[in-house]
C-alpha cells in the first residue's frame, strides 16, 4: 500500500481501500506529463476565471486560487515543489498543493472539470507552443541549405536515379530540393495547427456540466482560436496527436535522406563532401577515421520516430468514445519525437553549414561522357528525328563506346546524323547548361527557383511567427 492515507487519491469517497502500490506505478504519469506543468497551471487560471465568471465561485476564491497556482507555478519553475507519492500526475500533485495552500476556495478548483478535459487541454496548449518551435526549427535548416545553395555557384555534380549517374545538375539545385522538401513538412505543422487549436475545456468527462459554464469563454481565455463542438470527441480524440507525429515523423525521414546523402558523398568512395571536425567523430581504435555519425544518426533515428507514430496509431485503434486510459499513452511518443527531431535540426544544420565541398570530385563524376546522352538525343529531336529513333541511335553510339571503339566525343563527332556540332555538347560542363526549363538543374533556371525559394522562406517566416505569437 502507498504510504498515503487513502483519502488522498481523487477518488477517496467512493472508495473504502487505498491504490495499491502496483497501481501507483503502473498507472502514473507524473514521470512525463510533468512537463506540461506550465500548461496545466494555465489551463487551471482559465477555469476558475471561467468559474467566477459563471458565478460558481466569488471573486475572492477566484483570487485565493489563482494566487496559489502563482506560488505553485513559482515552486515547480524553482524545482522547489514537493512531488509525493500519491500524485498520480502533473494534474493531481497541482491540485493537491493548491488546496494545500488555498484552504476551503482551493477544494473548488476542480468544479465541473475532470482530468479527461484537463489533460486535453495541456496537451493541445503544450502543442500550440512546441510545434511552432520545431517549425522554426525546420525553417534555420532550410536557411542553411540556401546559404550554402547561394555560394555553391556553378559547381555542379551527377543527378542520381536509382543511385546511378544520370544528368548533371547544380549542387545548389540538390541542395535546395531538401529545401522545398522542408518547406512541405513546415506547411504540414501549419495545417496540423488548425485543428489543434481547438480547446476541449468544458467537456468536462464526457459529456459537458449541469453548471453554467461557458467553453467559449475559456477557449478565448487561453488565446484557442475556438473550442470543441461535441464534449465526447473533445475527450475522446487524439487524431490531433497521430498528425503531428506524422509531420515530425516525415520531417525525420527527410533528414534521413539527407543523412544517408552525406553518409554517401563524404566516404572516400564518393569523396564529395569533408566534414568539419566539430561535427564528425573519429574512432576509439582506428586513427585515420573521421565517420558522420550525425548524418547516420539522422537517418537512424527515423526508425524510432516510425515506431512512436505506428505505436501510437495502434494504442488508438479501436478505442470507443470516449476517453480511455489509453490516452495517456500520447505523451511519451510525442515528447520524444520534438525532442529528437529538434535535436536531429540542429545537428544537421550545423553539419551541413560547415562541411566543404569537393567541386572538382563532384564535377569530375558529372562529366563522364555518357552523361550527355539525353541531350545528343534531343539535338537530333531538334533537327526533326523522333526521339524513339534519336534515343535508339545514341544508344548504340554509347554501346560501342563502352565496348572500347573509341571516346564518345569521337563517335559522335564521325556520326553522319551528329557531327562535330553535337560532339561538342559532350564536352565537361555543357549538359548542366542545358536543363534550361522552369524548374530544371542548370543555371538560369536554378538562379529563378532560388530567387522563389528565398520568396517561400519569408512567408513561411511570417507564418510560424504568426503561431509563436
Ligand atoms: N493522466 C491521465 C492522462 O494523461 C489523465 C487522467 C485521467 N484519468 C482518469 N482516470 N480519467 O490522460
Amino acid at each position: 500500500m502507498s504510504d498515503e492515507p487513502s483519502s488522498a487519491s481523487l477518488w477517496h469517497g467512493r472508495f473504502k481501500g487505498g491504490p495499491s502500490d502496483e497501481l501507483m506505478a503502473y498507472t502514473q504519469s507524473l514521470s512525463f506529463d510533468k512537463r506540461l506543468w506550465a500548461d496545466d497551471i494555465a489551463g487551471s487560471v482559465a477555469h476558475v476565471a471561467g468559474l467566477a465568471h459563471a458565478g460558481i465561485i466569488s471573486a475572492a476564491e477566484q483570487a485565493a486560487i489563482v494566487a496559489a497556482l502563482t506560488k505553485v507555478a513559482d515552486e515547480i519553475g524553482s524545482e522547489s515543489f514537493n512531488f509525493r507519492a500519491g500524485d498520480e500526475d502533473i494534474h493531481t500533485a497541482i491540485e493537491r498543493r493548491v488546496t494545500e495552500l488555498a484552504g476551503p476556495p482551493g477544494a473548488k478548483l476542480h468544479t465541473g472539470r475532470s482530468r479527461n478535459d484537463q489533460s486535453a487541454t495541456d496537451l493541445r496548449l503544450w502543442l500550440k507552443r512546441e510545434l511552432p518551435a520545431v517549425a522554426g526549427c525546420i525553417l534555420e535548416l532550410q536557411e542553411v541549405l540556401l546559404t550554402r545553395a547561394e555560394s555553391a555557384g556553378d559547381t555542379y555534380l551527377p543527378g542520381y536515379t536509382h543511385l546511378q549517374r544520370a544528368q548533371p545538375v547544380l549542387l545548389a539545385h540538390h541542395l535546395l530540393a531538401h529545401g522545398w522538401a522542408l518547406s512541405r513538412d513546415i506547411e504540414r505543422i501549419l495545417d496540423a495547427m488548425v485543428r489543434i487549436d481547438v480547446s476541449p475545456l468544458g467537456a468536462g468527462a464526457l459529456a459537458g456540466s449541469s453548471l453554467p459554464l461557458d467553453p467559449d469563454f475559456v477557449a478565448g481565455e487561453l488565446g484557442f482560436a475556438t473550442r470543441f463542438e461535441n464534449s465526447l470527441d473533445a475527450v475522446g480524440s487524439r487524431d490531433h496527436v497521430a498528425e503531428a507525429l506524422f509531420a515530425l515523423t516525415l520531417t525525420g525521414i527527410n533528414l534521413s535522406r539527407i543523412g544517408e546523402e552525406f553518409v554517401m558523398w563524404t566516404s572516400e568512395e564518393f569523396g564529395f563532401a569533408a566534414l568539419d571536425d566539430g561535427y564528425a567523430t573519429g574512432s576509439s581504435m582506428l586513427p585515420q577515421k573521421k565517420n558522420p555519425d550525425i548524418a547516420e544518426l539522422a537517418r537512424g533515428k527515423a526508425g524510432r520516430l516510425i515506431g512512436n507514430l505506428t505505436g501510437f496509431l495502434a494504442t488508438m485503434k479501436g478505442l470507443p468514445l470516449s476517453y480511455n486510459r489509453d490516452y495517456q499513452e500520447d505523451k511519451e511518443p510525442l515528447f520524444d519525437a520534438v525532442d529528437q527531431i529538434t535535436l536531429a535540426l540542429g545537428a544537421v544544420r550545423g553539419m551541413i553549414a560547415t562541411a566543404t565541398w569537393n567541386s572538382e570530385r563532384m564535377q569530375a563524376a558529372a562529366d563522364s561522357e555518357v552523361n550527355s546522352a539525353t541531350d545528343l538525343a534531343e539535338w537530333m529531336v531538334q533537327r526533326g528525328v523522333p526521339f524513339r529513333e534519336a534515343h535508339a541511335h545514341v544508344g548504340q553510339l554509347i554501346r560501342s563506346c563502352l565496348a572500347g571503339d573509341g571516346s564518345l566525343r569521337a563517335l559522335v563527332a564521325a556520326d553522319p546524323l551528329l557531327g562535330s556540332d553535337a560532339a561538342a555538347l559532350v564536352a565537361p560542363g555543357v549538359a548542366v547548361q542545358r536543363r534550361t526549363t522552369p524548374g530544371g538543374g542548370g543555371p538560369a533556371a536554378v538562379a529563378v527557383q532560388m530567387e522563389r525559394f528565398r520568396a517561400r522562406l519569408v512567408l513561411l517566416r511570417a507564418a510560424v511567427a504568426g503561431l509563436l505569437r
